[in-house]
């Protein structure tokens, strides 16, 4: 089944088609989309020889860029190579840059398409579940710093967005469960059909990563340059973040964010926003799908400190996306510090 959301953005519109099997037609997708010239097909070195190679040979006048595999190569030095590459590959300004792979090619890829040259066109082909669901939609791209994740970054709009549902088949397991975590959060902003324990069935992608990515575009397009609800896309991530940080990033941040859900669920209950049957609700999905809900070992206290810092407390204020029911997502500043180290205590080993 073929279908099309059409995004508005702040100076104009893209699609995001969803297509099984689109890679197989990549040469009349992008002809239809009039995306014609120097193309190059930025990839990594584990989905190359999965699909890169053949995306690549599909396309006239295109070349494949193979980037080593993972977050730790989202950065400048990595950015500063291709650009060099991409002089050595004659790609000016009628240029065009594929993003092919997961969230670290998309941020890596979109951030040089913003700014090699002052800007070439950019395709997003996400293939993990994260990217398809989040990542390639909303036009932000970043790098890291040895400070901190994403501290480098610009907006940059693609001119068209291909999900293939079928490249699904070849992610490992765990990437999956990761992004079906931020499916559900999608689900709790949204959509309550997403929340469903059929989720873990890759055969029903193509059913639902349209519904969770259309939960993410109805936020952007309201919101594109984050000033405002789309800090509602963070539900989860404060505690997420914090514990990424306080477990030097042995936590997945998919797995992170299913204990950062169960937190702001438990948060919100604890406040009286939601129901308080909302938590087990919650709890029992995530963990039909196979994802934590439970912090393990961490110090509350610790992961309150990581919270802390997080450069999105402006002015050290607590911050917290919490929820008066499924589908009601609000922003609450200064919850009191001992309400949310009790709700982590819950949640916690620690002794
Ligand atoms: N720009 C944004 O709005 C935004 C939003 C969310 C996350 N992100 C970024 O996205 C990144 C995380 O993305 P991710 O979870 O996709 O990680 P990732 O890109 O590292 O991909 C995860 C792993 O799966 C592999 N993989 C991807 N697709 C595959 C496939 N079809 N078959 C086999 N293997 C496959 C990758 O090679 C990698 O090893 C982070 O850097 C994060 O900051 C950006
Ligand atoms: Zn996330």
């Amino acid at each position: 089944m073929v279908q099309t959301i059409h995004v508005k953005t702040p100076d104009g519109r893209y699609d995001i088609l969803f297509e099984a099997g689109a890679l197989g037609r990549i040469a009349d997708i992008f002809e239809g989309y009039g995306l014609h010239g120097r193309t190059i097909v930025g990839t990594n070195a584990t989905l190359s020889p999965l699909y890169g190679r053949a995306v690549t040979e599909r396309l006239p006048d295109a070349v494949t860029v193979t980037l080593p595999d993972g977050e730790q190569y989202k950065t400048l030095e990595t950015a500063a190579a291709v650009y060099s590459g991409l002089v050595k590959l004659g790609l000016d300004r009628t240029g065009l840059i594929v993003a092919l792979g997961g969230g670290v090619i998309g941020d890596t890829m979109g951030f040089i398409a913003a700014t090699y040259m002052r800007g070439v066109r950019l395709v997003q082909i996400p293939t993990s579940l994260l990217a398809m669901v989040d990542a390639s939609v909303g036009g932000k791209t970043g790098l890291d710093l040895p400070e901190g994740k994403n501290l480098v970054g610009a907006f940059k709009q693609p001119e068209v967005v291909i999900i293939d549902t079928d490249v699904l088949a070849s992610l490992p397991d765990v990437e999956w469960r990761c992004g079906l975590a931020e499916v559900v959060k999608h689900g709790l902003l949204a959509d309550p059909a997403l929340l469903d324990a059929n989720l873990l069935q890759r055969d029903r992608a193509a059913e639902f990563v349209p519904r969770a990515v259309q939960v993410k575009v109805d936020v952007v397009e309201q919101d594109p340059f984050e000033q405002d609800i789309r800090a509602h896309l963070n539900l989860g991530h404060t505690f997420a973040h914090a514990l990424e940080v306080i477990s030097g990033y042995t936590w997945k941040h998919g797995e992170a964010v299913a204990v950062g859900l169960v937190a702001a669920v438990r948060l919100s209950a604890r406040l009286g926003l939601c129901d308080s049957n909302l938590p087990a609700q919650v709890e029992t999905l995530l963990q039909q799908l196979r994802l934590p809900t439970h912090l393990g070992r961490y110090n509350p206290a610790s992961l309150w400190q990581a919270m802390a810092a997080d450069k999105k407390w402006r002015g050290g204020h607590p911050r917290f996306v919490l929820l008066k029911g499924i589908g009601k997502p609000l922003i609450m500043e200064d919850v009191a510090e001992d309400t949310v180290l009790s709700v982590l205590a819950e949640l916690s080993d620690y002794e």
